[in-house]
């Protein structure tokens, strides 16, 4: 083990990226350094997810694999949080089958995060400090960015929508939105460091209340000097106004691009998730969109198999997926949540059929997905360099305005710049480009 060391393993949303930047800053603040391998690290920090129930198995199996260099290390710690640690019933499981864990905190009290991991390194206390909800959003918190060009801001937290399938109202709290000064100030901030890319981060941004409409917030962003791409999420349709569509018209800086979850094509799923719009709204919104903004890209999330989905009911989601024409889409099988309320109906569907679902709608996501790849070949777009490529270290990584991905040929130098890049071949899941 290496002495003040830390790794942070995040599960789940941006919103925990974000989250475990702040942490990292703290514990760089304490002079801890970060360590690749976290079996060796002397800190290990789990920032934890409960959207899905896939997301509690991981963290299982990681904090399995924890325990035994836990042991082995006197004087090494293992920390807790995030959304996970906001249910009563995953505290009992780790008060139970994992007592060793040092530090446990929740969602509501990141800020804290000094005194209480003062406590358990020096006093090797240990500490379990959960709270229900937070008065004001804590500003001012280090941060330890993953990127220098480019960033993700929060500008809100929590969700009032309680979406029947959803854990996150129960785990993140309501909605609380950050002071435009103090957004706009984090901005500039960043770009006066050569950040060129900001991602605004919410539940849901259309209900930014922060003193202004997310739209206006959006206008005075799209002012800062240095700022070459803006982008935002999550949406909700049913928030979605037309002056924030304006603003694809109007703000010089805001990616052609907007990920606006449907979750179900069916007028009654969506009744019983309680989603408050209906698939003849959602089409309007879309067709507003593209109105104002020909070549956005446009992402979405789908539910498949909701409780009471019917054959019927999903044919309407391939129908709208169809409609809509999805440059990608994230799909998801209903997972049970403990504590919402769809949990406890019991027209839940079996297995088998929201597999056989799931599978069919990925097959019609994916043909669409293809064709709108293979349009972009031989287009040359500017693309934002990364990295290295995940697949051959050799190769450079960028992304489009439209957040695809493109691998290509060039100087590690460029990492950090917005090029312009011609495809020159266009696959379903990855493009290939050459420097012009
Ligand atoms: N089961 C499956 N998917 C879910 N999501 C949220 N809760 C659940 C659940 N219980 C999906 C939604 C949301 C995305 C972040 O996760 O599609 O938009
Ligand atoms: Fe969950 Fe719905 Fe809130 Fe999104 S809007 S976080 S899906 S409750």
């Amino acid at each position: 083990m290496k002495k003040k060391t830390y790794n942070i393993v995040t599960f789940g949303c941006q919103m925990n990226e974000r989250d475990s930047e702040t942490l990292a800053g703290f514990l760089e603040d304490l002079g801890f350094t970060y360590e690749e391998e976290k079996l060796d690290a002397q800190v290990v920090v789990l920032n934890t997810c409960s959207v899905r129930e896939n997301a509690d198995k991981r963290f299982f199996g990681v904090l399995g694999q924890l325990k035994h260099s836990h042991e082995e290390n006197p004087g090494k710690l293992v920390i807790l949080c995030g959304c996970m640690m906001q249910q009563q019933h995953i505290i009992d499981a780790v008060k139970q089958k994992y007592p060793w864990v040092d530090l446990v905190f929740g969602t509501h009290n990141i800020a804290d995060f000094p005194k209480l991991f003062d406590n358990v390194y020096k006093n090797h206390e240990r500490i379990i400090d959960i709270k229900d909800a937070t008065k004001e959003i804590a500003e001012n918190l280090p941060a330890k960015r993953m990127y220098d060009f480019k960033a993700y801001v929060s500008i809100m937290q929590g969700c009032n929508n309680f979406c029947t399938y959803c854990i996150v109202p129960y785990t993140r709290g309501r909605e609380m939105s950050r002071k435009p000064e103090d957004i706009l100030r984090e901005c500039s901030c960043l770009a006066e460091n050569g950040c060129k890319e900001i991602m605004l981060l919410g539940q849901n941004v259309n209900s930014y209340a922060g003193g202004m409409t997310f739209a206006e917030l959006l206008r005075e962003i799209d002012k800062i000097e240095g700022l070459e791409r803006i982008r935002f999420m999550t949406s909700h349709p049913k928030d979605l106004s037309d002056d924030l569509i304006d603003c694809f018209r109007t703000c010089r800086h805001l990616c052609h691009c907007f990920h606006l979850p449907v979750q179900s094509g069916s007028d009654a799923v969506l009744k019983k998730m309680n989603r408050h719009y209906d698939r003849a709204h959602y089409l309007e919104r879309v067709e507003k969109l593209r109105e104002a903004c020909p070549d956005i890209a446009l992402t979405t999330d789908i539910i498949v198999g909701f409780p009471g989905e019917t054959e019927e009911d999903f044919e309407d989601t391939i129908d709208l997926v169809k409609r809509v024409r999805y440059d990608s889409a994230f799909t998801f099988i209903y997972s049970v949540r403990e504590g919402t309320p769809a949990a406890k109906w019991e027209d839940q569907v079996p297995e088998e059929i929201k597999h056989e679902r799931f599978n069919r709608l990925i097959d019609v996501i994916h043909d669409i997905q293809a064709e709108k790849m293979s349009e972009l070949q031989d287009q040359i777009l500017p693309v934002l360099i990364e990295g290295p490529s995940k697949t051959d270290d050799k190769m450079l990584t960028g992304r489009t305005e439209s957040l695809k991905t493109v691998d290509l040929p060039g100087d590690p130098a460029l990492i950090g710049r917005i090029v312009p890049v011609k495809i020159v071949k266009a696959q379903t899941f990855s493009l290939y480009g050459e420097l012009v």
